[in-house]
């Protein structure tokens, strides 16, 4: 039996997250030609994780280890945030993992495959997806990671450098905590800029993760014993 977790709306009631809509979405989402990188993609990268997650956390794109996958950070990227996860103890098993836009977006030099930024026409054209992925689950918290995601969620005015660390509020009512790429921190330029780059990172998960315990016990009705996860604790 999947778990069942009433998702908090933006009123503060609570609703079943809607895992058929999530599932139609995905199957649409796989032949979408809204914007032209398809072409040149292998597959449609939609998110992955429990419908019911607490917190759903938004790269850019996928990579090219995810377009190959068909799944999200499962890259060098996503390793990295796994691990800054763990040592926020954040828990991985009630997040959903996604990214602005579905498609890897790739220039050849050689034989490989080099990332290239998606365009804001190109990032808009995703964002139904995107939206259609959130108001499924109705999570308790978004994580934009980094400047693409921000700018899908939260509008052009937000930049990562200013208001990293912020819990901020969408246009559409979700409460999304800003921070950096994983992928920054991997080009950080010696060892110790990645480690103070790495750090501020672990310290914003944790602020995800206070976040997520102070609504949950918001939330909670009283006389309701509480049911925690480790993430959720201490
Ligand atoms: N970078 C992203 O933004 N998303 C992924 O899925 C992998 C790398």
């Amino acid at each position: 039996m999947p778990r069942r977790r009433p998702a908090t709306t933006v009123e503060g009631a609570t609703r079943a997250p809607d895992r058929r809509r999530l599932a139609a979405g995905k199957a649409e989402s796989a032949e979408c030609r809204r914007c032209p990188l398809w072409r040149h993609a292998t597959q449609t990268v939609f998110g992955a994780g429990p419908a019911d997650a607490s917190i759903v956390l938004v790269g850019e794109q996928p990579g090219d280890q995810e377009d190959l996958a068909g799944e999200p950070f499962v890259g060098p990227a996503g390793q990295l945030l796994r691990k800054a996860m763990r040592e926020a103890r954040l828990d991985e098993g009630i997040a959903y993992r996604t990214n602005a836009v579905k498609h890897f977006k790739w220039e050849a030099r050689g034989k490989r495959r080099i990332h290239e930024r998606p365009t804001t026409s190109e990032v808009l054209a995703c964002q139904i997806w995107l939206e259609l992925e959130l108001a499924a689950i109705a999570p308790r918290l978004v994580v934009a990671l980094g400047a693409t995601a921000v700018r899908s969620l939260l509008g052009p005015s937000a930049r990562v450098l200013r208001d990293r660390g912020k819990i901020l509020s969408s246009p559409t009512g979700v409460d999304v905590l800003v921070t950096v790429h994983p992928s920054s921190i991997l080009r950080a330029p010696d060892e110790i800029a990645r480690r103070e780059a790495y750090d501020a990172f672990v310290a914003d998960l944790r602020a995800a993760r206070r976040r997520l315990a102070s609504r949950i016990a918001r939330v909670r009705p009283s006389g309701v014993s509480p049911k925690t996860t480790p993430a959720e604790t201490g």
